[in-house]
């Protein structure tokens, strides 16, 4: 399914200035649905055969029922089945009429205005407003939409509108439904919606705005000055107690000269209110983090305390591995922790920054200064979530300490020097993880899926049943002397449809 873009550039050959165009106008037009009351497209002649027109894009309007059941974007009509639209492309200006929507459309007719799409005085294509013929007598709020939509459309077809350079507002994008004021030329109030009134009691004005403008009503107005002098929309953000309401004002231009204009206004105060809860949370995440890495530590603290007074050696041993193990999982919460980049979310970080801490814990552990291994880590890994990093971490740190333990024996010193290697690669949906030495390679016969060590067993564990993934572990191709050991594993990156195994009671 191509997009309005694409079929612009590729169906009617639209240059870069003409894409930006229509951009511009697919950015603001949901407002021109809303005032038409029924459905706005737009169509440009195709390269290939200018009697035919494709249609671009369209928008439905949340203020009335669509003509449009299905996706009208890609329907191609030739120019003698749409008069208005060729007429309209043709002459540049405004064509207006009642037409017969055929078979496929259950309302039968529609009231449509087609207007040609203006860059710098050339028609590009032409705006439909098309809605179903209505059969009773407008409110007076649907007559006012209706009235403002008409002179858009007369601006669109002068070029005036959409308006090039003009500002989007931040804050959830006031809409026509949302509040509305219409001023005159002299920026005096002619008409209010219900729900511009409430906006405005909620900003504390309780005046009755109509005939007014709206600085004498108490609220700053500089920005609809703005808009009239630049001619373009301008979005203003209004802060009171704990109230902020964002308006935004579109000035009406008619032959060259402002002919008033439209405030639309939306209180957003819960809008923002939940963004700054939302900021909060993340902060509350990382909070967390840093929590479990204290208890982490104090735990490894603990143990190591415990195996200072344990008589064998073989205890010892137990818990000091046990320290390593939860200084892993420390390091990882401490990333999280920390991790302060822009789209940070307090649940996953960049494997990067938990490797090389694991890496250095590992070095900080190292018995022999005087045969170092050298450590390098080549490659991206991106961003991992909590349940990937962790799981990830431990694995790494096993593989890790099985080089420092078994892979350099005092007679295996290589000539390059002891180097091993931790290296990422894969795609946007897996990452392969290698860990790579230069030393003596595993015992002749040994067979990775069969070995029984805890640190094996752990790995083994935890890259298939937590990292849902693949490992192999070989015996490099380097001298007799230092083959080397590879550990290879392969995981995806996220496991959204991870089953969890039926529960069991008791
Ligand atoms: N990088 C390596 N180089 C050589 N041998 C290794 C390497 N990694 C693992 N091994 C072999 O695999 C065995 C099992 O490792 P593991 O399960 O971690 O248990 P442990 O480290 O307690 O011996 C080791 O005893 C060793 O013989
Ligand atoms: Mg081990």
């Amino acid at each position: 399914m191509a997009t309005p873009i694409e079929l612009a550039k590729q169906v009617s050959g639209y240059s870069t200035t003409q894409v930006a165009q229509l951009q511009r106008l697919i950015r603001t037009w949901g407002l021109l649905a809303d005032l038409a009351l029924g459905d706005v497209l737009v169509a440009a002649p195709t390269t290939a055969d200018p009697e035919k027109y494709i249609v671009l894009a369209n928008v439905r309007a949340s203020t009335a029922t669509t003509i449009y059941t299905h996706d009208p974007i890609g329907d191609r009509h030739r120019a003698e089945n749409r008069p208005l639209v060729h007429e309209a492309f043709l002459s540049g200006e405004l064509r207006r009429g009642v037409v017969d929507l055929g078979p496929h459309y259950p309302e039968g007719r529609a009231e449509v205005l087609a207007a040609p799409l203006k860059l710098d005085g050339e028609t590009i294509g032409v705006v439909l407003r098309e809605r179903r013929v209505f059969d009773r007598e407008l409110l007076l709020l649907e007559q006012t939409y209706l009235d403002l939509s008409d002179r858009l459309m007369q601006m669109v077809a002068d070029g005036y509108f959409p308006f090039i350079g003009a500002n989007e507002p931040q804050y959830g994008a006031p809409r026509v439904g949302d509040g509305l004021l219409v001023l005159d030329k002299d920026r005096k109030v002619v008409f209010q919606s219900p729900n511009a009134v409430s906006a405005l009691h909620r900003l504390g004005i309780h005046r009755t705005a109509t005939s007014h403008r709206v600085d004498d009503i108490g609220l700053d107005d500089s920005f609809v000055r703005t808009a009239f002098a630049m001619r373009v929309g301008v979005t203003q953000e209004i802060e009171r107690r704990n109230v902020t309401v964002t308006t935004r004002c579109l000035p009406i231009i008619s032959n060259g000269e402002i002919d008033g204009g439209f405030i639309l206004m939306r209180d957003v105060s819960e809008l923002k209110r939940r963004d700054r809860l939302l900021l909060s949370k993340d902060a509350t995440i990382r909070e967390i983090h840093h929590r479990v890495k204290n208890n982490l530590q104090t735990i490894s603290s603990l143990l190591r305390l415990q195996a200072r007074r344990v008589e064998s050696e073989e205890g010892k041993f137990a818990l000091n591995e046990s320290v390593r193990r939860i200084g892993a999982i420390a390091i990882v919460h401490e990333t999280l922790a920390n991790d302060a980049s822009e789209d940070a979310t307090g649940d996953d970080a960049p494997f990067e920054d938990v490797a090389r801490p694991l890496i250095r814990l590992i070095e900080e552990g190292l018995q022999r200064p005087e045969n170092p291994i050298r450590f390098k880590l080549v490659g991206e890994a991106g961003r991992l979530p909590l349940i990937r990093s962790m799981p990830l971490a431990v694995v790494l740190t096993e593989l890790l300490q099985n080089v420092v333990d078994h892979a350099f024996p005092p007679s295996c010193v290589p000539e390059e020097g002891r180097i091993v290697t931790v290296a990422f690669d894969g795609d946007d949906d897996d990452l392969i993880v290698s860990v790579s030495d230069n030393g003596q390679g595993p015992p002749i016969g040994f067979d990775f899926a069969e070995a029984r060590g805890l640190g094996l067993t752990l790995v083994h564990t935890f890259v298939t049943a937590e990292l849902n993934g693949t490992i192999s572990m070989v015996r490099g191709d380097g001298p007799d002397e230092a083959p080397g050991t590879s550990t290879i594993l392969k995981f995806p990156r996220t496991w959204e449809d991870r089953v969890l195994g039926p529960a069991i009671d008791g």
